[in-house]
């Protein structure tokens, strides 16, 4: 079975791809992956915050003793608690390039306009093929509305394209009050691709140490909410469109792709059940094809979008409604 499959532009040799994740911190790990058949690999983000309090720190150490800068730094997340520093993750990301063949997606993550997207382009020159751009803003202040917050994301979008060679894509959360708007918006700044979704963590509370705990990043789940999503717009944006989260086999593969996505991207699954997960869900997606009589991936993508789905009403306030009047006790 032909899986050969179009994302950003670049050939793979099948659609499924590890997702960003502290996988490329590990060389090692990078080249069983590509052993067990990855064809692109996402790298872990270097984040806004990580860049700032570098460029911080190399500013504090010139103009100012430790004693007055303490406060304003205190702020900022300490260097260690990153796996490597920006200049390290350049140097990963040539280190990935050189030891392996497949595609390699840098990962770039903040929220503001600012000095720290220079990177961006450090990114491109290090030699990603690919550039990710999560844009995730958990936006706690009334002060701003959703118009300015979401013409920040473009603007943003807006300069990391038009700076860098390589396609970029938006890693995406999914609340906005109309993403198929939002997602037109940044196609129209001239993104290369969207990844649906962001996972979201919230804050637990301790009940004993009535404390804020963060509950663990790996996990499966919400599936559903990426195949609405890509089903709607697969159908209303001209880009390539990635699903991220709750894939964890062949068969949810197969529903992502039928929903419309052109790529899925496992993490978690992964990080459960090592690299050997990889080819084996390629292979289940192959033998899946076969054994229902497609032809090809192109004729299962997106045959399940919205407008190509038996009954559209499914990805509508019908929907909602018929789910709620199906109960019986
Ligand atoms: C341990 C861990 C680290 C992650 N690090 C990043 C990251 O650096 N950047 C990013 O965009 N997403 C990161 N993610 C999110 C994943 O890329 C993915 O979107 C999310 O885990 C949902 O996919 P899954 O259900 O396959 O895990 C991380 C996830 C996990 C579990």
């Amino acid at each position: 079975m032909d899986l050969t499959t179009n994302y950003l532009g670049m050939e793979l040799a099948h659609p499924i791809i590890p997702g960003a994740s502290p996988q490329t911190a590990d060389l090692d790990l990078v080249k069983r992956l590509e052993d067990q058949g990855a064809p692109a690999i996402v790298m872990h983000s270097l984040f806004e915050e990580q860049i700032v309090s570098e460029q911080m720190r190399t500013y504090a150490a010139m103009e100012y003793t430790s004693e007055s800068s303490g406060e304003a730094l205190s702020y900022l997340p300490e260097p260690d608690q990153f796996s490597m520093g920006p200049d390290q993750y350049l140097d990963q990301i040539r280190r990935i390039k050189e030891s392996v063949g497949m595609k390699v997606i840098g990962s770039l993550n903040g929220t503001t306009r600012g000095g720290w997207l220079e990177y961006a382009q450090l990114i491109a020159q290090a030699g990603a093929d690919a550039l990710e751009l999560n844009i995730y803003d958990p936006v706690t202040t009334s002060l701003e509305d959703s118009n300015t917050i979401e013409a920040r994301a473009v603007g943003i979008v807006r300069e990391v394209k038009s700076a860098l060679p390589i396609p970029v894509t938006v890693k995406l959360a999914p609340y906005y009050t109309s993403l198929a708007h939002f997602a037109t918006q940044l196609v129209n700044a001239g993104v290369d691709g969207l990844v649906l979704f962001n996972r979201l963590y919230q804050p637990d509370i301790d009940l004993d140490e009535l404390e804020m705990i963060r509950v663990s990043p790996v996990g499966l789940g919400d599936l559903p909410m990426r195949m609405r999503w890509l089903g709607v717009l697969h159908d209303r944006v001209s880009c390539s469109l990635a699903a991220s989260g709750g894939i964890g086999s062949a068969l949810d593969a197969v529903k992502v792709l039928m929903a419309g996505a052109d790529v899925a991207q496992m993490v978690s699954a992964l990080l459960i059940k090592g690299p050997t997960l990889l080819s084996q869900v390629r292979g289940d997606l192959s033998q899946w094809l076969e054994t229902n009589e497609y032809h090809s991936l192109d004729e299962l993508r997106g045959s399940m979008s919205m407008t190509h789905c038996p009954d559209p009403s499914a990805y509508h306030r019908a929907n909602y409604m018929r789910t709620l009047l199906s109960w019986r006790s």
